[in-house]
């Protein structure tokens, strides 16, 4: 058992974090900025961490470097909300200044025990990886315990270079953590561990292997329990492109089956990716008091140019979305709460769709748009978002590829991505068209827009920037129809 520290190491670097973020918030430029959505205060943001009910809020941690806009010595940003929508920012959690994380304190996830609040995450030093806990008595201060699952209770066949990411739950009792890892042969994996007491831990087995080395680690597992179901969500590196899917550099996906914890064996039934996007990484999951599921990522993607970054901030995140499953698939929907901010409601019915149709009122970039499309016998018909004379985005089916599209490459400015990405400008997913008709749910933020398809089916997620606020209806080598349009403002004061 390890003692618990009686000052908390980390007290300088978290408040010298602390002040820098006071006094540099008057430097980042707005433009971009969204109004509903977690970013970084100022700086970096990557991975969601910790996200949990504790303190009757929901807490959201983050990889987070305060000191500029691009990934570097990771600490750990907090931020707690009533709602999923306000989010107050509260004392950097964690600094990379412990015995065992200098080099980083990674991702992790968070658990309730005994009324307090532990974070379990990788502490990096010397280009090892191990796993490390820190705990609250008031959701707000952490005191760093120390490294729980050293590098030598890994197995022969694990690297310790690449062994992050644990995502702690209980069962029956009992404590779990599913880890990241890399094989000394260079195969993605997950390992599960267990513990009675979050303090002692052992290693159960390995959950999943691949077989094949062209791929990286399994970053970021999470696990949830639906309806009699297991789900693991996870973040495999350099997933090849299948067809319309896993286009980006590195996919999120989710394995729906059963978890037999005590052989960590996975009996997998299916298997998808999360969101077909172009930002969308490393999500989280938690529940929520009344019995949700809720699913919250990175709204971003590794090796891409990011264009806030000139302003003093990169990255940030989706809005959480409640998860179920319908027929084993996952489902995605926008939290509720959100509903509490719309204003201004405009709505139509049955407008026939030419080349380009606006409607009064219909336009904004803060703004909830949810409809219905008649395909018709038209080839393309979709939205542009984001409309200038020069630029926009659009969404919509095309009939020949069978497919819908997110399309951000007019928007007018260009992300330069890694050469395993054939571009970062387009991207497209299958949805059900059998009754010759879509439902489109899209949020947008001035500069991110979120696609629920067909009650959210499939996803799209995207940072959109461009200087237009305009929004069109088209339909091209035919005709089509709008069945009905609901937007609202998204107002958040
Ligand atoms: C995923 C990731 C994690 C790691 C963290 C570091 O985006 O690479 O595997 O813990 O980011 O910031």
């Amino acid at each position: 058992m390890k003692k618990m520290s009686q000052k908390p190491e980390n007290e300088n670097s978290t408040s010298v974090a602390d002040s820098y973020i006071v006094h540099s918030l008057a430097s980042i430029r707005k433009t971009y900025r969204h109004t509903y959505h977690a970013m970084p205060p100022v700086g970096w943001m990557n991975d969601p961490n910790g996200f949990c009910y504790a303190f009757g809020k929901y807490q959201l941690f983050f990889q987070f470097y305060p000191y500029g806009a691009a990934w570097n010595s990771m600490h750990w940003g907090h931020y707690a909300s009533q709602d999923f929508v306000r989010w107050q920012l509260l004392p950097t959690a964690l600094a990379p200044n412990g015995k065992a994380d200098r080099d980083g304190c990674f991702s992790g996830s968070a658990i309730v025990k005994d009324g307090k609040l532990y974070l379990m995450y990788t502490s990096v030093l010397g280009g090892k990886q191990t796993q490390s806990l820190a705990v609250s008595s008031d959701g707000v201060r952490f005191d760093k315990i120390g490294e729980v699952i050293p590098g030598e209770l890994l197995p022969p066949h694990c690297a310790r270079s690449d062994f992050r990411d644990p995502k702690v739950f209980v069962r029956k009792g009992m404590y779990y953590a599913l880890t990241g890892s890399l094989s000394t042969e260079g195969e993605g994996q997950i390992l599960l561990f267990r513990s009675p007491d979050l303090m002692q831990w052992e290693y159960v087995n390995t959950v999943r292997r691949d077989r094949l080395t062209t791929r990286g680690i399994y970053e970021c597992p999470d696990f949830f329990e639906y309806g009699g179901n297991d789900v693991i969500l996870c973040s495999p590196q350099g997933y090849e492109t299948a067809d319309w899917r896993y286009e980006n550099l590195h996919s999120s996906i989710y394995m729906v089956g059963k978890l037999n914890v005590a052989s960590g064996t996975f009996d997998k039934e299916y298997e998808d990716e999360i969101d077909g996007g172009f930002d969308f990484y490393a999500p989280q999951t938690t529940r929520t008091p009344d019995g949700r599921i809720v699913m919250i990522a990175w709204m971003q993607m590794w090796s891409r140019t990011m264009p806030t970054a000139q302003h003093g901030w990169a990255g940030s995140m989706t809005l959480p979305r409640e998860l179920s499953l319908k027929d084993g698939k996952l489902l995605q929907r926008p939290v509720r709460e959100i509903e509490n901010y719309r204003r201004n409601h405009v709505s139509y019915s049955d407008v026939a769709l030419t080349q380009t149709v606006r409607l009064d009122n219909v336009k904004g970039v803060k703004i909830e748009l949810d409809f219905t499309l008649d395909l018709g016998t038209a080839k393309r018909v979709g939205i542009r978002l984001f409309e200038s004379s020069r630029h926009s985005a659009s969404v919509y089916y095309d009939r020949a590829l069978d497919r819908v599209i997110f399309d951000r490459s007019k928007m007018g400015v260009e992300i330069a991505c890694d050469v395993k990405e054939r571009d970062a400008a387009v991207r497209s997913v299958k949805v059900d068209v059998s009754e010759n008709r879509i439902s489109m749910r899209i949020f947008l933020d001035v500069s991110s827009c979120e696609i629920f398809l067909n009650g959210g089916e499939r996803t799209m997620t995207g940072n959109v920037y461009s200087d237009g606020s305009g929004l069109s209806f088209f339909a091209e080598d035919g005709e089509a129809r709008l069945v009905r349009l609901d937007k609202y403002d998204i107002v958040v004061e």
